[in-house]
This record gives structure tokens, sequence and C-alpha cells, in this order.
């Protein structure tokens, strides 16, 4: 009997546990619930199930946040303390019974998820995509009043609010655009990493307000969004027309990755079928978004089909994020201490603009204009518009190509080495290879060998010429691998060079960090790269003489260990 009624306690109080941590059908979430990612109650849903708020997946953990239920994906509209690190699946939320919205990690750190001082009493998911706090009586917190990327109907972004892009789709940290309400009662998107100056702007709503109070953006039913002016009657800025069959229709407007300002309609079909429309974009041009690509690389393309492109003489910040931006792939102390403008070339760009601040203008011609900032240390570009010459040093910003646009920019560039077309071709195809070009030099030498053979041993009987032609052939090759986008396990490419790095890699034992993608055998390999090292020497009396050279590379002569290689500091 006792067990049976200490069962029947067991039960019930389990029942009472599920009730009291499960929105009750008002959708009120009572003090002490809680969510863990790993249980099944991992969120709370608004009483339509068109909304929840929990745990999201984010990376290789989870963030707290609100998404919008959907086929395939839900989409996130709000993330509690975005630019958090992502939790472990051990984290719970707790709507404490001290009536606190908290976020409990496995280290035992308790963050605040809504910062308010006020008690709550409890909690609510609404069907408006908001997540609301209780005083009892009156809401003292709500997601709606902290936006992130995206407004939803009946929130308003209000003076000094503004929205701020996501990384990515998949990633909700802060990202790279802003959008704000400002003060003179204009709604303007910048990039987060500028000054949030006019320049730097690359859309605006074009509203004014006289006076400072009560102008919002603002999101009505029908999904208009409307700048709501205290004077004047509300501005529509945009406005859906999918019509939805009549079905349920939620709108969102979010500030995208990619920096526009887009209104979207959501039409729930039926339980299974949700349908995403674009409404409206602030912009129609990816490459309009100022900042889209990052500094010293500018945009290119139309619509949505944008790409990011390094200027002459700049290379990628990050090749596999093409909109991170370039760096100048010259050293800095290049043009100090040679005579100015002999170690560059200049690289012609048409219909390019980037963000005009010359330091220099000059009425000079187009012809002159390359060259004057040729013999100029301090420039890396100028820029021939309106028949003027105007001069730039890098970075260079909000760069982008526009056929439309009659001008001409001249970059600094270092000269391309003189290497034979036959092996640069070859370097430039092989991948990320040490071991063809160690070929191509050696296939350098045997081809000379026959030259030599052929037109007889008198003509080039001076050795000197080879060993200068081989190693420069080695050198250039290394130089221009190791600056190219080719990159290789040199802390620093400026201080090393091929035939050094070789030795140390050869001296260690580790050849296979020459090469390496490329099944090869080790021993042709060691033996090459050994050879290759013999007839680099600096000095000429440890080079082997060329008939050794063949029977070495023939495999019917020993090969000596070659002297170390000293490394030595580029010099252009
Ligand atoms: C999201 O992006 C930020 C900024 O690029 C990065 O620091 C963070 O590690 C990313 N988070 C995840 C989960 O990938
Ligand atoms: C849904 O998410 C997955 C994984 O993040 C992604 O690969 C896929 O493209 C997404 N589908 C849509 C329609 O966004
Ligand atoms: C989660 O917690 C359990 C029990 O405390 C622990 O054994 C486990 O290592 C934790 N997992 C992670 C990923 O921290
Ligand atoms: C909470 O808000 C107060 C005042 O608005 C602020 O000083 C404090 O830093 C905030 N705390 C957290 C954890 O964000
Ligand atoms: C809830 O907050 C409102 C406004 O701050 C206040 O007027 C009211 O007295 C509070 N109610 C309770 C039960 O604390
Ligand atoms: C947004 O503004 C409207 C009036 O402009 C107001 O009725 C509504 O309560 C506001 N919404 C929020 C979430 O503050
Ligand atoms: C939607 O509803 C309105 C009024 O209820 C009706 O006039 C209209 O024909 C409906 N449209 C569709 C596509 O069903
Ligand atoms: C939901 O709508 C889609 C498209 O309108 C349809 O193909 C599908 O059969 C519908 N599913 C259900 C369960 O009604
Ligand atoms: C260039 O100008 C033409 C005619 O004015 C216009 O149709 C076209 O869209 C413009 N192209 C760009 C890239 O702005």
């Amino acid at each position: 009997m006792a067990v049976v009624s200490g069962l029947l306690l067991l039960m019930l109080s389990i029942l009472f546990v599920e009730a009291r941590t499960q929105p009750n059908q008002f959708g009120e979430i009572h003090l002490g619930s809680q969510l863990s990612p790993i249980s099944n109650l991992h969120s709370w849903q608004s009483p339509s199930g068109n909304f929840a708020f929990g745990f999201y997946s984010q990376g290789n953990g989870f963030a707290v946040g609100i998404w919008m239920m959907g086929q395939p994906n839900n989409t996130v509209v709000w993330t509690a303390n975005r630019d958090d690190e992502p939790v472990s699946f051990n984290a719970t939320i707790h709507l404490s019974e001290e009536g606190k919205l908290l976020l409990r990690t496995e280290q035992g750190n308790e963050n605040l998820i809504a910062n308010v001082s006020e008690i709550a009493a409890s909690a609510s998911m609404l069907d408006s995509g908001n997540f609301v706090l209780y005083n009892g009586s009156s809401v003292i917190w709500q997601s709606f009043d902290y936006p992130t990327d995206t407004i939803l109907v009946g929130q308003n972004l209000t003076y000094s609010d503004k929205l701020v892009s996501s990384v990515s789709s998949s990633n909700h940290s802060s990202g790279r655009f802003f959008l704000a309400m400002q003060a003179d009662g204009n709604l303007v998107a910048y990039p987060t990493n500028s000054a949030g100056l006019s320049v730097d702007a690359y859309w605006a709503s074009n509203t004014y307000q006289d006076s400072k109070k009560g102008l919002s953006l603002y999101f009505n039913h029908q999904g208009f969004l409307f700048m709501d002016t205290v004077s004047k009657k509300p501005v529509l800025l945009a406005r859906s027309s999918y019509s939805c069959n009549n079905k349920t229709t939620i709108f969102r407007a979010t500030l995208d990755a990619d920096g526009i300002f887009r209104l979207y309609s959501h039409c729930l079909e039926n339980k299974t079928s949700r349908s995403v429309h674009i409404e409206w974009s602030a912009l129609n041009n990816q490459c309009d978004v100022q900042g889209f690509c990052d500094f010293n690389s500018y945009c290119s393309g139309m619509g949505a089909n944008a790409d990011c492109s390094c200027y002459p003489g700049f290379a990628f910040n990050d090749p596999s994020e093409k909109f991170s931006g370039c760096y100048k792939n010259v050293p800095k102390s290049f043009c100090t201490g040679t005579k100015e403008g002999q170690m560059y070339d200049v690289i012609t760009v048409e219909n390019i603009l980037f963000e005009r601040y010359p330091y220099s203008v000059l009425d000079e011609k187009k012809e002159n204009c390359g060259l004057s900032c040729l013999e100029d240390c301090l420039c890396d570009v100028a820029l021939y518009k309106n028949e003027r010459c105007e001069k730039y040093t890098a970075p260079i910003r909000y760069g982008k190509k526009d056929i439309n646009e009659s001008s001409i920019a001249f970059f600094k560039v270092k000269p391309t080495p003189a290497a034979p077309p036959m092996s640069l071709t070859i370097i430039i195809e092989s991948k990320k290879s040490l071991l063809l070009f160690l070929a191509i030099a050696f296939g350098s030498v045997t081809f000379l060998c026959f030259v030599i053979a052929i037109s007889t041993f008198c003509v080039y009987r001076d050795r000197a010429y080879l060993y200068e032609k081989l190693s420069g052939i080695i050198s250039l090759a290394g130089e221009f691998t190791l600056r190219s986008s080719i990159k290789v396990d040199v802390s620093t490419p400026d201080e090393m060079n091929l035939p050094s790095w070789a030795y140390q890699c050869f001296a260690a034992g580790q050849l296979d960090k020459l090469v390496k993608d490329e099944d090869i055998e080790f021993e042709s390999l060691e033996r090459m790269v050994k050879i290759g090292l013999l007839c680099v020497q600096h000095d000429p009396a440890s080079r082997p003489c060329i008939k050794n050279v063949i029977l070495m590379l023939e495999g019917s002569d020993d090969i000596p260990a070659p002297p170390a290689i000293a490394p030595f500091r580029i010099t252009a």
C-alpha cells in the first residue's frame, strides 16, 4: 500500500514538474522552469508553434535565442549575448525561483539572458516572436527591445537602436554591417568597421525629422515597413505583396550578412510546407554595399553575383574568404633605400572607383599619372579621373568596378621576375609543390646540358653562367612561390629563400615538408634535393661539374652531402 501510494506520489510529482516547466495553455512559463539542449525540453514554444525560445545549435555547441519554425531550416530571429562563445550540451537555461532568466554553463557560471533589475513572476513566448518577462501585471523585459539583425511585426526600431548583421546564415555573432536609426530621423546602413560617417553610408531611408522624439521604424501587420514621424505622415519604406492564399504569413525584416536590408514573408501553407519570399531589398546590387569587399580589394559583378578581387600588388588575407580584404604583398622596406621608381612596374585597371581621399592631386596628363606614382615612394596607386591625377597610399577601401566609371587606376607593383616562361607557367599550375620546380630547375640543367653538348663545350666553358642561371631559376621560383598564394610553412617568407629552406628540411630529415600534396618516391626526391643544394652553393668550388650532375641525376654517381646554405634576405 505504502509502495503504491509512494509510486502514485512520485508520478504525480513528475506530472506536476512537467506541467510546471511547460508553458501552460496561455503560453505562460512559470518560475523554476528550465531548458537543456539535450533534453526533450530544449525550447519553449509560442502557442501557435510558430516561434520558439531556447537552445539552437551553433558551431560545435549551442546558442540561446528565438527562432521561427521552418522547413527545412528554422530562421533565427534573435540571439542572447550573441558574441559569447557557444555553450556545451551541459548548459541550462533557468527561469529561476528568484525571478531571473539566466544561462548556467557547465563551469557553473550564470549569465543573465534578460538583464533586468526587477523580479520576474513569469515569462512567455508570444506568437509575435517576442519573448517577454512579466512581474505579475506588466512586461518588465522583452526581446523586442533588444533587436539583433531582425525585426518582426509589432517591433519598432527607435532612436539609438540599430540592427547588426550576422556573420553568416549559420553564425549569428555580430557581423560586418549595421543599420542605425539615427537622431536625425534617417535610417542608415554602414560597414561595422567604419566611423559611421556619411562617406561610409551605403544606404539610407532619406527620412528626416526635426524634433528628435518619437521617430521609429515600425512594422505593421500587413507587412508594411513605415518610418513613423511625429509631425508628418508616416513614410512607407517597403511593403509586402505576396498573397499566400490567405494563409498565415509571418513577416520579418533583416539586415542580412551581406549588408542588404530585406523584407521577407514566410507563408505557412500547411504544417509541413513553408515558403519564403523576398518582398523588398534595400539594394539590388551587392557591389553597392560599401565594404562588402574589405580593404585593398574591389567588388565586381551585377546583382547578387558579386566577386571580390585584390588590386594588383595585393594578395588575399584569407583566400577562403575573399571579402576579407587583401594585404600588400611587397615588403614595406621595398621602396626605401633604392632609387625610387626603378624597382616597380605599373599595372593599370580601368573603370575602378574607391574612396577618394588622395594625399596629392596633380594636373598631369594620363601618360604621366602612372609615372608620377612610380617615382613617389608614398604612392601605391594613382587614379586618373576627370583629367586629374590623384595619388593614394594603401589601405584603399570601398573599391568597386563599374563599367560606367571612366577612370584609370595605376597600381605600383613589383616587377614579375623574368623567369623562363615555361617554368613560370608550370610553377603557377603546380599545386603547392616544390618538387615540380625542382624538377623544372633540373629540367633546365639537362636542357642546358644538351645545348652545351651540341654547341660544343668550348662556348660555355665557364660554369659560372650555368650556375648563375640555375641558381636564379631556383631562387626566383622560391621567391615567386613564397610571395604568391602558395603558402608554405615558413613563418617569415621574406627572410627565407627556397635553397636555405630546402637545406633546413633536408638537414632535419623532413623532406616531406617540401612536397605537401604529391605522391613521390622519397629516394629520388632526396637525390634531387641533394643535387639541387650542391648546385646552388654560394662558393663555386663546392659546386659539382656538369658531367657529374648528369651522372648524379642518372643515379650512377654518388652524391656527396651538401654543405649548409645560410639563409639570406631576398633583395629585389
Ligand atoms: C562566428 O564568427 C565569429 C567572427 O568571425 C567567430 O569569432 C566565431 O568563432 C564564429 N562562431 C562559430 C560558432 O563559428
Ligand atoms: C539548411 O541548413 C543546412 C545546414 O546548415 C544547410 O546546408 C542548408 O543549405 C540549409 N537549407 C536552406 C534552404 O537554407
Ligand atoms: C557534462 O557533464 C557530465 C556530468 O557532469 C560530465 O561527465 C561531462 O564531461 C560534461 N560534458 C561536457 C562536454 O562538458
Ligand atoms: C546590466 O545592465 C546594467 C545597466 O544597464 C549594466 O551596467 C550591466 O553591465 C549589465 N550587465 C550585463 C551582465 O550585461
Ligand atoms: C510591475 O511593474 C509595474 C511597472 O513597473 C508596476 O507598476 C507594478 O506595481 C509591478 N507589479 C508588481 C506585482 O510588482
Ligand atoms: C511600436 O510602436 C507602436 C506605435 O508606433 C506601438 O503601438 C507599439 O507598442 C510599439 N511596439 C513595441 C514593441 O514597443
Ligand atoms: C482571401 O480572402 C479574401 C476575403 O476573405 C477574399 O476576398 C479573397 O478572394 C481570398 N483570396 C484567396 C486567394 O483565397
Ligand atoms: C502542404 O502544401 C504543399 C504545397 O502547397 C503540398 O504539396 C503538400 O501536400 C501539403 N501537405 C499537407 C500535409 O497538406
Ligand atoms: C551603365 O549605364 C547604363 C546606361 O545608363 C545602365 O543601363 C547600366 O545599368 C549602367 N551600369 C552600371 C554597372 O551601373
